[in-house]
């Protein structure tokens, strides 16, 4: 007898759908090609078949999804962010949410990293130099960047990380290796900075004021929505480089693409965009910007765990189970949830 039914609106990783086919889930996933997506009608129409369902960031789960089926049991999201899905409806309905945190922290820091240098170091654009036959001679004055440890000048820089949950402490941490004075802001974990070991609290426009790189690790909210817009570019440092690993509207694409082509920043590495996945006109042009496209979580062993996590929590909603990774946990205290699953 099947446990209940599942829709999987992407392919996941073959470990996360194994786990819920050995416990005995029905799934439906969602046919399509590695680059294409369901479009809204197609996620209704899981969702009405669907006891859970199991989502990716590139869908918006809103009102229209969630009441297409008032037997849905919960929607296990395979990511940390889930900014797509309007949790205060979900929770109103009486519908669990949950995500896969902590198993990306390292993967995406690394990540952070890989952007910075790249950025500060012309990595790119030594590959490319490369790769396009220029290379004839060592020269002193070739493709010269910025060092982000002591260096040549001896200065320790500053990182400046703005979002201090797990992902911006994971970042701190690997700043030790390179010497850095950190500083952070997030106004949801001041005692948490004071107390770390690795960072020091900042307000939002010295931090921007005084770092060599700016890098980007908080939630996107109300709140968040283009913080970093023409005015906090404005206060950066010419030299500085903006890394974001985050989520794309935190930063107001056009008014980057000002402050990268007139030389307010020094650079930028990004590996979200603000209408992913299209990028801001003039985006691509711009030489000192790194472009990756979202692959922050983008380990095998990454997306195999967040698959197997998904999966977990999936197969408590279908058992009428708390999830373990549920955001709305308040949820499971309220008349419409109780109604949804009697
Ligand atoms: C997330 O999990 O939120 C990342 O953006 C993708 O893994």
């Amino acid at each position: 007898m099947s446990l209940g039914k599942v829709f999987v609106s992407r392919r996941i990783r073959q470990a996360g759908l194994d786990l819920l086919t050995e416990a005995g889930a029905e799934l439906r996933v969602w046919p399509g090609e590695e680059n294409q997506g369901p479009g809204r009608d197609e996620v209704i129409e899981g969702a009405r078949w669907a006891d859970v369902l199991l989502s990716l960031l590139t869908e918006p789960i809103g009102r229209d999804v969630m009441e297409a089926n008032p037997e849905l049991r919960g929607i296990a999201q395979f990511a940390v962010g889930y900014d797509n899905i309007d949790v205060a409806v979900a929770t109103e309905l009486g519908i669990p949410v949950s995500n896969t945190p902590g198993v990306l922290t390292d993967t995406t820091a690394d990540l952070t990293w890989a952007l910075l240098l790249s950025a500060c170091r012309n990595i790119v654009a030594g590959d490319a130099y490369m790769r396009g036959g220029h290379y004839k001679l060592w020269g002193p004055n070739l493709l010269l960047g910025e060092d982000a440890s002591p260096g040549g000048d001896g200065r320790r820089k500053v990182l400046g990380i703005i979002g201090f949950g797990r992902i911006g402490q994971a970042v701190a941490r690997r700043a030790r290796g390179f010497d850095m004075r950190v500083l952070a802001f997030d106004p949801y974990a001041r005692k948490a900075i004071e107390a770390d070991e690795e960072a020091e609290w900042a307000e939002f426009e010295e931090l921007l004021a005084e770092s060599d790189f700016v890098t980007i690790h908080t939630l996107l909210s109300d709140e968040t929505r283009h913080l970093i817009d023409a005015a906090a570019l404005d206060k950066m440092k010419s030299t500085a480089y903006l890394i974001n690993a985050a989520r794309g509207p935190i930063i107001d694409e056009a008014a980057l693409v000002v402050a990268l082509r007139e030389g307010k920043i020094a650079g930028a590495g990004l590996d979200v965009y603000e209408r992913e996945p299209a990028m801001a006109d003039g985006l691509a042009e711009c030489d000192n910007a790194v472009l990756l496209p979202h692959l922050g979580s983008a380990s095998r062993g990454t997306r195999d765990k967040m698959a197997t996590m998904a999966a977990t929590n999936a197969l408590a909603m279908l058992r009428g189970e708390r999830a373990p990774n549920c955001v709305n946990a308040e949820v499971y205290d309220t008349d419409a949830y109780a109604g949804r699953t009697s």
